[in-house]
């Protein structure tokens, strides 16, 4: 495979990995939003995919390989890329006019996965341990106060918040770049890149509501 067709290869595959995450993005925000708008559909729900053989054996890896590989490809392009800058330095044009979320995308992917290394110890290693590990006898009713309680804390509301800002960053430009990256160029493109940018912003800001809202509505222990 030559140069040329394995660098398409890798931004096409870059680009799958980023459409699949905004799907997770959009089931996760939906699924977190019901534990404001309706506690016990939030437990029911997190109750489900919580123990669901399919969800927790299937998707679950599916979906941690694909944060996975998203993140080690970024990093891997974003190095590529400067090495192919740095060679071609004499001829390279700059991007004056490519916007900040376009030219710093490794900073927001960076921000996003500490992030996720704050988040997964919050809520996805208790998860684990409380099933798996410490195999506790099953409370379809807890999962609503464990939400909560986390945002107790102002200072993980505060990097949470952070993070969520540049979550629309990263969006505001990968979303809509990740279909042209796969070759999406037709008469539906201008609706769809207005669809993209309205969920960069709406998703991050939601997240941000939820995040605020718990903070200011603890559920006393
Ligand atoms: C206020 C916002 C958020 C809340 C309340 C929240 C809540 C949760 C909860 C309760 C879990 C554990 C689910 C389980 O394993 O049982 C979880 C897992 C996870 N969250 Fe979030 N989350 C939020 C925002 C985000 C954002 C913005 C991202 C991505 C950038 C994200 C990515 C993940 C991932 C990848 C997992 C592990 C996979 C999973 O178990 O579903 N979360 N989150």
């Amino acid at each position: 495979m030559g140069i040329i067709s394995s660098s398409i290869a890798r931004k096409v595959a870059m680009a799958l990995s980023g459409l699949f995450l905004v799907f997770f993005l959009a089931q996760h925000f939906v699924i977190n939003l019901t534990s404001v708008i309706a506690p016990d559909v939030f437990n029911s729900w997190s109750h489900f995919m919580g123990t669901n053989g399919l969800v927790q054996y299937i998707l679950q890896p599916v979906l941690i390989f694909g944060v996975v590989y998203h993140f080690v490809m970024g990093i891997v392009l974003e190095l590529k890329n400067r090495n192919a800058r740095a060679v071609n330095y004499k001829s390279y044009k700059g991007s004056a006019n490519a916007s900040w979320a376009s030219r710093n995308m490794i900073i927001s992917g960076l921000v996003i996965l500490a992030f996720l290394g704050l988040h997964f110890y919050d809520f996805w290693i208790p998860e684990i341990v409380h099933k798996y590990i410490e195999s506790h006898p099953e409370d379809p009713t807890r999962y609503l106060v464990e939400t909560v309680h986390k945002f107790e804390s102002p200072v993980r509301v505060g990097l949470y918040v952070l993070a969520f800002v540049l979550l629309i960053f990263h969006l505001w430009h990968g979303f809509s770049s990740a279909f042209q990256s796969i070759g999406f160029n037709n008469s539906y493109s201008k609706a769809l890149k207005g669809f993209t940018k309205l969920f960069a912003v709406l998703i991050p800001l939601g997240f941000i509501f939820i995040a605020i809202y718990h903070h200011f509505n603890q559920i006393p222990h």
